[in-house]
């Protein structure tokens, strides 16, 4: 064995996605990465003006690939045009995990067994996966029976060549195309592989780049609402059951034909993340005011109703500094206008209808039904039917009509999230 292995001088025994029976080995050919302008292969299959054919298919994948935001869904559109555009059946996208130190299949095809999930450990010995994922270059073997590093997943795989899935900081993993016929990538075929897998680094790169950003806002957004509403009596609690609250509203107006074209997907999201902001605008109120234990003059509630503009405001400031995002400006809606009323007799504004923002309605009646299934400093909680009497009672003073009805159709959800999340 070890004189077969001496182009690799650091392995100790071969391996490959999906197998550790079967091993065959012989002479190794590692492939080097094409150098631009190199003289196309002798063997090559295809016509230039499938070459061309092949180029225009992948830049429209491209195009495709660039508005995904699962790498799911990337990886089953790359395997798509693997086999489509490339013409090779027979692929896995293998990730690395660095916490077991594995490259682990999260997506396959064409294999004769299954190799779902399989984990290829980087410690141990060195296999095709390994050595492209390690030495950052693709590794070809035009006959893997005759390659040491070659495990068979597939007795009837012929060639095989892996690409690691290159992003800065290192590969994301490689993804490794087979076929059932030796020498089966030509250097043009190679040069195309590599092409479709860069398109799909850069890709994933980018989703985990705005999934980490996406993170950090929501992350900072939770600790801003956090920290102004730890200084009144209300718990942690609070803003969970409020996003839960809002998002089981919002999704179920998300199914009304009445509201088909103003919320999405992305709406109820924003929305959830969002609703939490409402009361930023207390950090703005004295404690004398925010935690008295009664009931609030005429002038303390004068000052606690500028709670909604001062958060409003305070969104808005950050809008003009840094854009327009979706979710500030929600946030600003929210903030200005939970506290006023369908009937316009609400504050800070005395907006009317459906002048008062959506999301701001949506959020009022999760508020109110809050704060009254809630102990406060100020007042004792009341129990849920009582509550949601209440919601019923001021549809349409208070709140938006069909809003309250839909909350009353939901109100035993209202009930378990409620206890779910008690203080
Ligand atoms: P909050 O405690 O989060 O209450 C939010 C909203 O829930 C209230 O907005 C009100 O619309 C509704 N709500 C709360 N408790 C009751 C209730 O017992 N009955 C009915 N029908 N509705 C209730 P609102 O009134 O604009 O108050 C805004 C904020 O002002 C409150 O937020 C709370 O922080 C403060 N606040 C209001 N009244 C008092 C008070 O008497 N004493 C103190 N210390 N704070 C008060
Ligand atoms: C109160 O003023 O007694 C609290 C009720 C409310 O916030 O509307
Ligand atoms: C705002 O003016 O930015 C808030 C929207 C509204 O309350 O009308
Ligand atoms: C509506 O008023 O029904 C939708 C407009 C908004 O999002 O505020
Ligand atoms: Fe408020």
């Amino acid at each position: 064995m070890s004189q077969l292995l001496t182009q690799y001088p650091e392995q100790d025994s071969p391996a490959a996605p999906g197998g550790e029976s079967r091993v065959r080995r012989a002479a190794a050919r590692p492939f080097a990465a094409p150098r631009p302008g190199a003289t196309p292969s002798a063997v090559r299959s295809e016509p230039p003006s499938g070459f061309a054919a092949k180029l225009a298919a992948m830049q429209e994948l491209n195009g495709r690939l660039t508005f995904m935001r699962e790498a799911e869904n990337v990886f089953q559109e790359v395997m798509t045009a693997a086999q489509s555009i490339l013409g090779y059946d027979i692929c896995a996208v293998l990730i690395h995990e660095p916490r077991d130190r594995t490259l682990r299949i999260r997506a396959w095809r064409g294999y004769a067994d299954s190799v779902e999930g399989v984990a290829v450990p980087l410690d141990r010995e060195l296999g095709l996966c390994r050595l492209a994922f390690r030495e950052e270059r693709p590794i070809y073997a035009s006959d893997v029976l005759s390659d040491p590093n070659y495990f068979l997943a597939d007795p009837e795989l012929r060639s095989e060549l892996v690409i690691p899935i290159r992003a800065r900081g290192g590969p994301l993993g490689v993804f490794d195309f087979a076929s059932r016929q030796l020498c089966a990538f030509a250097d043009e075929d190679v040069r195309l592989c590599c092409m479709l897998v860069d398109q799909m680094a850069t890709c994933l790169e980018n989703i985990r780049l705005f999934d980490e950003l996406a993170s950090t806002r929501d992350a900072i957004i939770l600790g801003m609402a956090r920290l102004a509403e730890s200084r009144d009596g209300a718990m942690a609690g609070h803003l969970d059951r409020i996003c839960a609250y809002a998002r089981l509203l919002a999704g179920e107006l998300s199914r009304d034909e009445r509201y088909a074209g103003l919320i999405d997907e992305e709406y109820v999201e924003t929305l959830t993340r969002s609703s939490a902001l409402h009361d930023i605008g207390k950090v703005g109120i004295p404690d004398s005011i925010l935690l008295k234990p009664g009931r609030l003059t005429r002038d303390e509630f004068d000052i606690m109703k500028t709670h909604a503009g001062i958060g409003g405001g305070t969104i808005e400031e950050m809008i003009q500094r840094h854009g327009s995002l979706f979710m500030l400006k929600m946030g600003a809606d929210i903030a200005w206008s939970h506290h006023e009323r369908w009937d316009g007799s609400g504050y800070p504004r005395g907006l009317a209808g459906e002048a008062i923002p959506l999301s701001a309605r949506i959020v009022a009646i999760c508020d109110v039904y809050d704060a009254l299934t809630s102990q406060r400093i100020y007042k004792a909680a009341i129990a849920h039917d009582q509550a949601s009497g209440i919601v019923c009672h001021d549809a349409g003073s208070h709140f938006d009509p069909l809003l309250a009805a839909l909350f009353l159709r939901l109100a035993s959800e209202f009930r378990s999230i409620h206890h779910r999340h008690r203080d």
